[in-house]
């Protein structure tokens, strides 16, 4: 049985409340700031309460956020991004675990490592996670067992001009915990084996399954209308957060966080998984659009939940 959640916020001050709350499977709560997380999440979140975090922030590459200035003077962002991790520091659970999503531009392929080396300065690279957007396999590489048809074009990526870049068909999901040393449950995002000839005991072991490894391939789902389908410049698939906090282990997860929760991909993977959860965003915009995806979920749920049927889970956006 999953322990309760601790509580939330610090005695004494009287932030305001959120912008919108939701319920999940099992009646888990989740909350959307319309604040800056920077200052937010210690602000309401007691210290060592949260066991996850999962992120994307803004990569400071002049992307037309609703309210954020993306083009900033590179030492600015990267202090900014410091001083980030000293928030999740602070909040993050003496076993917890900060999945934080960056990439950069094929121009720019040290960006993510100067941020990461902000966070570093807080937190420890316990892993390097290489989240694959789109990949090619060829047919003669795969081998017969297989049975490919024809080489395998899959995944969506954003095409540049240029004779001097390859595309960027993968971004990082950095791992950072407090010490290195937090452990993970491996399995349950594990893979079957593939050749079985000469691994009858390590199935036995682990239910047929291996370790995934620190390849992550995860598409986005194919959309028609962006303006409509998936309001926001810069998202990652709920898919995303959903293998983070698998990985950490759900049984150990009192309580969830995305500081930058955009339009809630995050938010969703929670709520699909029942994890209570706290995001934060300054775009009223995105946060009225995560409301929506978790209203959407909601309805989508089986009837005759005992909770959610009474009360209705998502009360939509909180009367200030
Ligand atoms: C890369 S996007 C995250 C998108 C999100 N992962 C999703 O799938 O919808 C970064 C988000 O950070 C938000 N943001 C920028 N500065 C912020 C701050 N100080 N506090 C909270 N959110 C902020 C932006 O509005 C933007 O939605």
């Amino acid at each position: 049985m999953r322990a309760a959640p601790p509580a939330a916020a610090r005695p004494g001050s009287e932030p305001p409340p959120p912008f919108a709350l939701a319920h999940g499977a099992g009646d888990a709560e989740i909350r959307l700031f319309l604040e800056d997380s920077v200052a937010g999440l210690p602000r309401r979140l007691a210290p060592g309460s949260v066991d996850v975090l999962v992120t994307s922030p803004p990569y400071n590459l002049g992307v037309e956020y609703a309210a954020y200035d993306d083009a900033r003077p590179r030492e600015e962002y990267l202090d900014w991004i410091g001083r980030l991790a000293a928030s999740v520091r602070t909040v993050l659970a003496p076993a917890g675990s900060f999945f934080l999503n960056v990439g950069g531009p094929p121009r720019d392929p040290r960006l993510p490592w100067e941020i990461s080396a902000r966070v570093e300065g807080q937190l420890v690279l316990q892993n390097v996670i290489h989240w694959v957007k789109s990949i090619a396999i060829d047919r003669s590489a795969v081998g017969s067992s297989h049975r490919l048809a024809r080489d395998l074009t899959v995944g969506h990526y954003k095409p540049i001009q240029s004779d001097r870049y390859l595309h960027g068909a993968h971004e990082y999901i950095f791992h950072y915990t407090h010490r290195g040393d937090v452990p993970l449950d491996r399995l349950a995002v594990g893979v079957p084996y593939q050749d079985t000839s000469n691994v009858a005991r390590w199935r036995r072991a682990s239910g047929g399954l291996r370790c995934r490894g620190n390849t992550w391939f995860l598409p986005y789902a194919t959309i028609r209308r962006r303006r409509t389908d998936r309001p926001h410049p810069a998202t990652f698939p709920p898919e995303l957060p959903d293998r983070c906090f698998r990985l950490h282990g759900l049984s150990r997860i009192r309580l969830a966080a995305d500081p930058f929760v955009g339009i809630g991909s995050s938010a969703v993977a929670a709520a699909r998984l029942g994890l209570p959860f706290v995001g934060f965003d300054v775009a009223e915009e995105y946060l009225a659009e995560a409301a929506r995806r978790l209203q959407a979920l909601a309805a989508e749920r089986p009837a005759g939940r005992p909770r959610a049927a009474r009360r209705g889970p998502v009360t939509g956006p909180a009367t200030p």
